[in-house]
């Protein structure tokens, strides 16, 4: 059974470890991740863009899919779905169609308004036992075809935020979706510092988990991080694995082209990524 990322969340930040939230786009990418998390013990959230869920059909689809599979393959490890970077509108959807958790990011709303739509999804949250991410100072790099700056976020609009009683927090500090640029900065510790003196035991999450140097991963974790978002890692791995494969010839070579074939150097590659995270962001045998 899915449940709320408040629990997995709570304990991750008193035991100064980080949960991933790894973002799926379909049922390899799935059955990959949950039988990583299964064969690790870790807690784990499986996370959904806006587009991807539209990718897999929309969200009922995906419920039926995530749900199917935890009963199927024995999941007993606490799993999430959680929409990532939702519109109001789309947090509704999945609050409906059965996610576990959901994201509003109004980081590019005026603070009052983002304040004002995150107050109502946080009341809907609560009456259903939900768990939801809000998110301040909007995180660099393109998703789904929004692109932000990578801002710092700014201590006091977290302190609002998260005093409206939000489960988990995303605070912008310098961290970019997809790859970082040769001349990046890297994470701004002293605004999670400041961000984390003014939040108390709130779990902060980290975007834009690929690529980060395991030793910013670790501090990150030390101030007050308690959930890291991966996806384009997972994407590359299983694009490297894939493209050797064919580049082999596997794909001609006996019944090489059954897609249960052509598929599965990609979801071993995905499931490596996601164990190597899982070591990393020190969840393994949290469950
Ligand atoms: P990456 O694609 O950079 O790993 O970022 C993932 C993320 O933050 C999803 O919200």
């Amino acid at each position: 059974m899915l449940v709320s990322a408040k629990e997995m969340l709570t304990k991750a930040k008193a035991g100064k470890y980080a949960v991933g939230q790894f973002n799926i786009n379909n049922l390899e990418w799935t059955k990959a991740i949950l039988q990583t998390a299964q064969e690790l013990n870790s807690p784990v959230i499986l996370g959904v863009s806006e587009g991807a869920g539209k990718y897999m059909c929309g969200y009922k689809t995906v419920v039926g899919m995530v749900n199917g599979m935890l009963e199927e393959l024995n999941i007993t490890v606490p799993v999430a779905l959680h929409l990532d970077h939702g519109s109001f509108e789309g947090a509704k959807a999945c609050i409906n169609a059965g996610f576990s958790s959901i994201m509003f990011d109004g980081s590019h709303y005026p603070i009052e308004e983002n304040i004002e739509k995150t107050k109502q999804l946080v009341n809907a949250c609560d009456i259903l036992g939900l768990s939801i991410e809000a998110e301040v100072g909007s995180i660099g790099g393109e998703e789904d075809g929004v692109v932000g700056a990578g801002e710092c976020a700014d201590p006091e609009e977290c302190k609002m935020i998260a005093d409206l009683g939000v489960t988990m927090l995303a605070a912008g500090i310098g961290n970019i979706h997809g790859k970082y640029p040769e001349n990046w900065q890297g994470l701004s510790f002293e605004t999670l510092d400041a961000v984390q003196a003014k939040t108390g035991d709130m779990p902060l999450v980290l975007h834009g988990g690929t690529g980060i140097p395991a030793d910013m991963i670790k501090k990150a974790i030390s101030l007050g991080v308690a959930k890291i978002n991966v996806n384009t890692e997972c994407q590359l791995s299983f694009q490297e694995a894939t493209r050797k494969y064919i580049e082999e010839g596997k794909d001609q070579q006996g019944k090489g082209f059954d897609p249960r074939k052509l598929l599965a150097p990609g979801a071993e590659a995905i499931k490596a990524t996601v164990k190597e995270k899982m070591e990393l962001f020190g969840s393994v045998g949290k469950a």
